[in-house]
């Protein structure tokens, strides 16, 4: 038997907290909202106010049903309002000695048996239940942004939480229409622990001018069907929020790739605190809209890209699935492609290329040549080296993994050549157009022009390992693989945190699997070379189910089995 929650305090209506009271109201529980002042609290009842009204207009709820929730909702600046509670929520700003200070307020105010939670993203529950003398009925309910919308409820225990409360707790969670998983008490949980790196690193990328801004998002969004880019999901985390969640994961790991990037900071500093300020890393309608409208920032429209060459004949080189489908496209596109298959090539032949025989003369007269033929960095570049003979005045593209500039340093014209990164032409639609120090912007722009007239999304980027997506993705799956590891949560719980918190289309394990261990230890090896960054040293588990020959899906076997089709 577990408890019924006829009545629910929460404290803090903000984004979370006014979101976290809608909840409950939607599944028919009284909820009492408390703020600090009547300012505040007007607010949050603007807040529940709005999100009905918008489901309303969306035609999701019924003008009864909306009433219905606002009835169940009353407001209050009185902590002895909430004091025949069942469960009172906290959900105020990320800080520790406020929360700790509420808790031992709130241990005051409410009755023996009532259940004192906190939405903490990331500070210790168990320093925040000790500040009371009831610490075996506190506990973490970890709500997701837009708390409405997504399913995920991170149940988070203490070594001295009552198992009963824990129960209760998780069964109010799925009468809410969650999904719960439970955890212990570590910094991030699951979800924030594996999202925020990845978003601390795009902000990183964004503040080095590594990539811009839109970038960013794009590449992220198509390239791993994402439903929001990093640093668009930061603005609705809030930016304040984001880096108090990365100031406290850092202190607990020391992870420097949890050290808030400097960028988040000053935007604090400036007040441009995402969504809910109508301004972060991009500019909203207003305040709480989700409408990004122009600033500044925003780049010019790319129109017919100024510089861009004349392309109209295009050469493949490859013979696999990849030059395949890139046929298939630019064909669709009306380009007339030639193509030809890589030659066979081994290490010791190489040394006896004679370039011009290398590709022939087929190849003549296009203006763009991609190289999609998947050899290794010795043969690419001698493939380049042969195609700068025998297309004169073509750019030459590659859609490979390796560094650009030595395959550019393989022509005598390395402004020419330029990265065309592309995974799945027939199913992203994403390109990154990858430049080196010395490509030139001509190179860049026919590229990215060629793109568009594919209907296909260009993204610039510099060269240097993983471009944009993998350099994102990769240390983030390695990261669920860590997590694994160190048996915090199990591969269901990591996959369902991430789908049902954070929108993402399959769970790190699950992709894993998909793209191959093989593959992400190669990429997740490649980054560490590069950037010598300690916490994108590849996990050992990753390397052991590799030696162990279990690869994911095509060897039937990753992390989790798969029977022959
Ligand atoms: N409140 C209530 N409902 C909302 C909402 C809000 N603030 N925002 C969107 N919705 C609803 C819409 O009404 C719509 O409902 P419907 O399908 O029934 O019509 C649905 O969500 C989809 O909304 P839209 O069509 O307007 O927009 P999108 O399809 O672009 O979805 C999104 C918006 C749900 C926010 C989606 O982009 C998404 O899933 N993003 C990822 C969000 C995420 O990662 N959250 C976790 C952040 S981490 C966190 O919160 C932890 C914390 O500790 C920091």
């Amino acid at each position: 038997m577990t408890r019924d929650f006829a009545k629910v305090g929460v404290v803090g209506l903000g984004t979370m907290g006014a979101g976290i009271a809608e909840v409950m109201a939607r599944s028919g529980v009284n909820v009492v909202g408390i703020e600090s002042t009547a300012e505040a609290l007007e607010r949050g009842r603007g807040h529940v106010e709005d999100s009905t009204a918008r489901a309303v207009t969306r035609g999701k709820l019924s003008a009864g049903a909306r009433q219905a929730i606002l009835d169940a909702v009353t407001f209050s600046t009185s902590l002895t309002d909430v004091k025949d509670a069942d469960l009172v929520i906290e959900a105020i700003p990320e800080r520790l000695a406020p929360k700790q200070q509420l808790f031992a307020d709130l241990d005051a105010a409410c009755a023996p048996e009532t259940i004192l939670a906190t939405n903490t993203s990331s500070l210790s529950v168990t320093e925040i239940a000790v500040a009371t003398t009831r610490p075996a009925q506190v506990i973490g309910l970890h709500f997701f942004n837009p708390a409405p919308v997504m399913k995920l409820v991170e149940v988070v225990t203490t070594v001295v939480t009552d198992p009963q409360v824990v129960r209760d707790v998780e069964a109010l969670a799925q009468r809410l229409g969650k999904v719960d998983v439970t955890v212990g008490d570590r910094a991030g949980f699951i979800a924030n622990a594996l999202l925020f790196g990845y978003l601390n690193h795009a902000v990183s990328m964004f503040e080095s001018g590594y990539a811009g801004r839109e970038d960013i998002d794009a590449a992220m969004t198509l390239g791993c069907g994402l439903p929001m880019g990093p640093l668009a999901l930061l603005d609705l985390i809030g930016i304040d929020t984001a880096q108090e969640i990365l100031d406290t994961m850092y202190r607990q790991s020391g992870d420097r790739l949890h050290a808030p990037a400097p960028y988040l900071r000053q935007l604090v500093t400036a007040g441009r605190l995402g969504r809910k300020r109508g301004r972060g890393f991009y500019s909203y309608q207003q305040p709480d809209s989700p409408v990004v409208v122009p600033d500044a920032d925003t780049p010019s429209a790319p129109g017919p890209a100024a510089g861009a060459r004349e392309v109209s004949r295009v050469g493949l080189v490859g013979s696999g699935v990849l030059a395949t489908q890139l046929a298939e496209v630019f064909t669709e596109a009306g380009y007339q492609v030639t193509r030809v298959g890589e030659p066979a090539l081994s290490e010791p032949a190489l040394s006896e290329l004679a370039g011009i025989q290398l590709v022939g003369t087929e190849l003549a007269g296009c203006e763009l040549v991609v190289e999609a033929a998947g050899a290794d960095a010795p043969v690419t570049a001698a493939l380049f080296g042969a195609l700068d003979l025998a297309c004169p005045g073509a750019v030459l593209a590659t859609s490979s993994l390796l560094p650009i500039i030595d395959l550019a340093a393989a022509t005598s014209r390395p402004g020419d050549v330029v990265g065309m990164h592309v995974t799945a032409p027939t199913v992203t639609t994403l390109i990154e157009v990858v430049r080196t120090v010395a490509t030139s912007d001509e190179a860049v722009a026919t590229v990215s022009a060629v793109c568009r007239r594919l209907g296909r999304q260009p993204v610039g980027c510099g060269d240097r390992a993983g471009f944009i997506v993998n350099a994102l993705l990769f240390p983030y799956l390695n990261d669920a693989v860590k997590m694994l590891e160190a048996h915090y949560a199990s591969a269901d719980d990591i996959d369902a945190a991430m789908k049902l918190g954070c929108g993402f289309p399959v769970g790190p394990i699950e992709a894993l699997d998909a793209i191959g261990l093989d593959v992400a230890l190669a990429v997740q090896r490649t980054l560490y070379q590069e950037f010598r960054e300690p916490g994108f040293a590849p996990a050992p588990l990753l390397t052991h189910l590799v030696t162990a020959g279990y690869l994911g899906r095509t060897s039937g076997r990753g992390f989790r089995e798969h029977p022959a089709p």
